[in-house]
């Protein structure tokens, strides 16, 4: 790869997969489409002029690290992308539907009000019935809980709350005697500060483990660089009875790992093969991608830490060993197990994704890319409505270039987000239309579906009253940083937009969440449990829909109608918006597989299936 300098053209930028990706980071946080790069007046522009108009707000120095970022990757995706038709390699994991679990609010056994793993053992038949192939549990391990278990104090023990190794013992059991596959969340970019690592490292400075963290001293008596925490202020603790610093990209209790220490990879390799040796089939790994640091821990730049409202993400979030580390654990933990790892990989665009899952690199089968959560010039906290139109360009903008040595997720809710139905209406007198709508799109697609527990049941988000009920340790960071610019009501208001809480209430069937205040209990819908066994369903007993080529027929606005071919055509046309609309699909030769009527007119939010045999 020919390396960018000031002298290259923004085009040339572009073209490099590091390249594409920032710069269409950029984009949609501006709110700006492609057209404006691809446009020859800047497209052709040398990076060194665009520097001078950029001016202040994106000064040389902001070019410089972008160039520094684009030049550290020496690779490009292998291109894969017009092979017609589709030469993609099966694999369970491409066929399988995955059901996330958060624990503590999926099922409580004994009425204490916390979900718990003979609670997830109660539910076994229910999700086999619904027909998913595999679960991910979000983390179960021993934690104090600052970050709902997110912060693990020891790798190899489960949580009090959530029951015994004996418990899990049984649940594996009883997963794999149903003919499903257990995926367990791997935390490993930091621990809690009361990991016995932690604790050694602070406490004895001869232990051997200072270096498995990042302990600094610090710059003139302050942090010893202007990194921020994703939930609120400085990354930086400082521990006076040792005169240093330590770093936590997340809460003050998540201490990020060393991973530049091989000791300390050999032991997290060494727990990862515990857990595989167990019997557990994979991992979904936790902001997998920001494991590697830049050497020197660097300033964050100015102009990226005020866009992406991070300092220093550009020093971690596709840093220099990335790649090298991945490789590592997939030769001695995930091959030799045969396992699968889906990496969730915040700030990974398509042609990154593609050098960290093509399946000749290695590195991961899959990742988690979050661009399709919000739409362009959003954020999780901002007051607007969802625009599918937006979903169907960037769907459609993956299925026809990720290539078919890559494979990806698909997915809108899980235990970080609000769900996506109240996002894309907030009132909720089009639910099920929504839901349902959403539910075909995601089984129809190409890549493999996550649905989040009460996706199935048709949950929305909740009605929050006061920031009393909310218990996330994101939410009160930010909104006790809100209070020093804006009104309490204003501030819940915010917080309350994007919490996620709103995923994390104890679903709606047993007795402890009926106690809830009323405001916060909400009952399954049977019709789109109904729904989702249905399309499950229909997804297995047709190949077409796992492994068959995408082809897009339209997409004039509130539109999308694609087509997925293999041994049989499936057509799908759905109606993105509220509005009614004649359909752009008229089924001639076609089965109509849902709804099971169709009239001349598509529905607001209305999705339908055709089939027709070869
Ligand atoms: C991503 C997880 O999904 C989120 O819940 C957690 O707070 C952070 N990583 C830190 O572990
Ligand atoms: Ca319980």
């Amino acid at each position: 790869m020919p390396q960018i300098s000031l002298d290259s053209t923004v085009r040339d930028l572009y073209e490099t997969p590091v390249g594409h990706d920032v710069i269409e980071k950029v984009l949609l946080q501006m709110n700006l489409s492609e057209k404006w790069i691809l446009n020859p007046i800047i497209g052709k522009r040398k990076i060194r002029t665009l520097s001078k108009l950029t001016g202040k707000q994106m000064g040389p120095e902001f070019w410089q690290t972008l160039i520094a970022l684009v030049n550290s990757e020496p690779d490009v995706p292998a291109d894969r992308t017009s092979e017609k038709p589709c030469a993609v390699k099966p694999a369970w994991w491409k066929e399988a539907v995955i059901y996330q679990i958060y624990p503590r609010s999926f099922c409580d056994s004994n009425g204490d009000g916390i979900g718990d793993l003979k609670g997830i053992l109660s539910k076994l038949d229910y999700l086999q019935s619904l027909g998913v192939d595999a679960l991910w549990l979000s983390p179960i391990y021993d934690s104090p809980n600052d970050d709902n278990g997110y912060d693990i104090r020891d790798y190899r023990k489960i949580m009090t709350e959530f029951g015994t190794m004996d418990d899990f013992d049984e649940l594996l059991d009883g997963i794999h005697k149903r003919g499903m596959k257990l995926i367990m969340d791997l935390v490993v970019n930091h621990t809690s500060d009361e990991h016995e690592w932690f604790q050694k490292a602070l406490n004895d400075p001869d232990s051997g483990y200072e270096d498995y963290y990042f302990f600094r001293k610090g710059k003139d008596g302050k942090e010893p660089n202007n990194w921020n925490s994703f939930f609120g202020g400085t990354a930086w603790n400082y521990y006076p009875e040792r005169d240093l610093w330590a770093l936590h990209l997340f809460s003050k209790k998540q201490m990020d790992l060393n991973w530049d220490n091989p000791k300390l990879r050999s032991d997290i390799i060494e727990m990862i093969n515990w857990w595989l040796d167990k019997g557990v089939d994979g991992f979904r790994m936790d902001v997998i991608n920001y494991i590697s640091k830049s050497d020197g821990l660097p300033e964050g730049n100015e102009a990226i830490g005020k866009m992406m409202l991070f300092y220093g993400i550009e020093h971690y979030y596709y840093g220099p060993h990335l790649h090298e580390y991945l490789h590592e654990i997939r030769e001695k933990a995930f091959k030799p197990h045969n396992a699968f790892s889906v990496g969730e990989t915040p700030g990974i665009g398509r042609e990154m994704a593609k050098l960290i899952t093509g399946e000749e690199r290695e590195e991961l089968d899959m990742v988690f890319s979050f661009d399709q959560l919000e739409t362009p010039g959003h954020v999780r906290f901002d007051d607007y409505e969802y625009d599918l139109n937006y979903y169907r360009d960037y769907i459609t903008d993956w299925m026809e270039n990720y290539g078919s040595n890559c494979w990806m997720s698909l997915f809108y809710n899980n235990h970080d987000n609000p769900r996506m139905v109240s996002k894309v209406r907030k009132d909720p007198s089009l639910r099920r239309e929504i839901e349902t709508l959403l539910a075909v799109m995601q089984f129809t697609l190409k890549g493999t579906p996550f649905v989040f527990q009460g996706d199935e049941m048709g949950l929305i988000n909740y009605d929050f009253h006061s920031i009393s009920e909310l218990s996330d340790v994101e939410s009160r960071n930010r909104y006790a940083e809100l209070l020093e610019s804006h009104s309490e009501e204003e501030s819940f208001r915010i917080i309350r937009n994007g919490t996620r809480d709103h995923s994390r209430i104890l679903l709606p069937w047993n007795e402890k969440a009926k106690e809830l205040p009323e405001h916060l209990r909400q009952e399954a819908d049977p019709v789109i449990t109904e729904l989702y066994r249905t399309l499950i369903a229909l997804r297995k007993t047709h190949p077409t829909l796992i492994y068959g080529d995408f082809r897009l027929l339209s997409r004039k606005k509130n539109t999308f109608v694609y087509e997925r071919t293999g041994e049989e055509t499936f057509v799908i046309e759905c109606n993105l918006s509220e509005e009614p609309r004649k359909p752009v699909f008229q089924g001639k030769g076609y089965t109509l597989l849902m709804p099971r009527t169709a009239s001349d007119v598509m529905k607001p939010y209305e999705a339908r299936i055709y089939r027709k045999l070869k």
